[in-house]
């Protein structure tokens, strides 16, 4: 084997990513029914209804849902990619929403209007040269399966899932071959409304509920997957991690050892869709906390025939740890909180910015699987002020996304980590899942739209939108 240098590959997939919840609004257009984040409002009630513990299952009228109308791109998609092309992506992440397919989540027959829909995405990205990357389910649980069977919890989710997979898959064979099944997968365990469509009601077990949708989910994952690959040999299938790994606040061994229990219980997930089969530790937890778990044989089967070809993860940050948690001052971060590392900045919504902690979660993933891997979201959450003509200076956003790239380039040309590609998360300006806010930009292009939902929608290309354009042409060599 030689020893040369490796570089990043030619065919690195250079991108942005987008989701149909945050971005696409369109909610009563086009024979959509509604889905779980429909009902998700911006406010302080958000978080309480995000986790399953109060539910919200009709709209109100006091509440303001930011994703009813997202920044729009079911009325401006084309316009939208046409900016992604001049940006000059290679791979374009989006999500098709479950309900503009199937409005009830398991009718009989698709609703062609939304299967045109995308069909016309489809066909423009591929117009534009641009590979689109497309996640199944994020954050998506269609509202009426939520009414019918308390959404994940029920077997009968695995059914209506995998027929949706099976359709698009058909549907769009030729247009599309990468494919997220389930966008962070772990979401279930930290916001159980938003990533299963749980709602708790007193006295519920929440803790066998929820491992018992995980693993729902990860059969139909799996059944999906297998479909995916049936239906046409040359799709590639990929799980989706909330990702950045635990380090121990301390060299206390009690430290390091939270830090291995804290990584297992995220990788859980990974560690069955990538190698087919139920971690020991995992069997372990479901022993010692008595969880009564519905799983067949067929299942195990299902999970062991049909592992991803690929692993994706979302990295904004990496977590700390402790045995003795008590003692430490928390910060926020993507979905759970973390002891403040004294070593890193913050964003200005408390998220600790740590490029070398995607070098390292590289690392661990690619050990622990030795499958390619794709960063499928990164960037930087941040207050824009743009100028009178939207224009926006966004150095910081540039530094940020420069110091990860350095950081996944090194693990890529020193690590030798095989990486398919990078895709910056919400390359235009859209709601934030966890707050639901506009503020929250994390886009090489400006979005006028605040908060409340008021703004006329003009899109702009920030400095950063010029910047990633070099950085895409030069395959990552240019990052000035
Ligand atoms: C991930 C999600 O959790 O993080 C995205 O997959 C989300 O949907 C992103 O938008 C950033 O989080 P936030 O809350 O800042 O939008």
């Amino acid at each position: 084997m030689s020893l040369q240098k490796i570089h990043l590959p030619d065919n690195f997939l250079w991108g942005g990513a987008t989701a149909a919840n945050q971005a696409e609004g369109g909610m009563r257009s086009g024979g959509r029914g509604l889905n779980n984040i429909d009902l998700l409002p911006l406010g302080e009630d958000r978080m309480a209804i995000a986790k399953g513990k109060l539910s919200n299952l009709e709209r109100r009228q006091t509440y303001f849902y930011p994703s009813e109308e997202g920044i729009d791109m079911y009325t401006h998609y084309l316009d939208d990619i046409d900016l992604l092309a001049e940006i000059g992506l290679k791979v374009y992440r989006m999500s098709i929403s479950w309900t503009r397919i199937f409005p009830n989540g398991d009718d009989d027959v698709p609703n062609e209007e939304g299967l045109a829909f995308y069909e016309t995405i489809f066909k423009k990205l591929k117009a534009c040269g641009i590979e689109p990357l497309v996640t199944l389910a994020h954050f998506d649980v269609p509202l009426a399966l939520i009414q019918k069977y308390g959404a994940w919890r029920d077997r009968r989710m695995v059914d209506a899932y995998v027929n949706y997979a099976k359709t698009v898959f058909e549907r769009y064979q030729g247009l599309v071959k990468y494919w997220l099944t389930i966008n962070e997968i772990n979401i279930l365990l930290h916001q159980p409304f938003v990533g299963g469509g749980l709602v708790f009601s007193e006295g519920d077990n929440t803790a066998e509920i929820t491992y018992q949708a995980a693993h729902y989910q990860l059969v139909a994952s799996a059944l999906a997957t297998k479909a995916a690959h049936l239906i046409d040999p040359e799709n590639k299938v990929g799980c989706m991690l909330a990702g950045g790994s635990h380090y121990p606040y301390t060299c206390r061994p009690e430290d390091y050892l939270e830090a291995i229990h804290r990584d297992n219980g995220e990788y859980f997930f990974i560690d069955v869709q990538a190698r087919g089969y139920y971690p020991r530790y995992a069997l372990k937890k479901i022993e010692r906390e008595g969880l009564r778990i519905q799983m067949t044989e067929q299942d195990l089967v299902d999970l062991r025939e049909n592992p991803v070809d690929f692993v994706s993860f979302s990295y904004y940050s990496s977590r700390t740890v402790s045995a003795f948690e008590d003692d430490y001052a928390t910060t926020t971060g993507n979905l759970f909180k973390s002891i403040k590392n004294p070593h890193l900045n913050s964003t200005e919504w408390g998220w600790q910015i740590d490029p070398i902690g995607l070098r390292s979660s590289l690392n661990m993933l690619y050990n622990r699987y030795q499958k390619p891997l794709f960063i499928v979201e990164n960037g930087l959450g941040a207050k824009d002020e743009p100028d009178e003509n939207g224009y926006v200076v966004d150095d910081y956003r540039i530094d940020y996304t420069r110091q990860h790239i350095k950081a996944f380039k090194d693990a890529v040309e020193i690590d030798g980590v095989e990486l398919m590609g990078y895709t910056t998360w919400g390359i235009l300006d859209i709601t934030a899942a966890s707050t639901g806010q506009m503020s929250k930009r994390y886009g090489f292009i400006y979005v006028d739209r605040d908060d409340e939902g008021r703004g006329s929608l003009k899109r702009t290309p920030k400095k950063s939108f010029y910047w990633y354009q070099k950085v895409i042409k030069s395959n990552g060599e240019d990052l000035d």
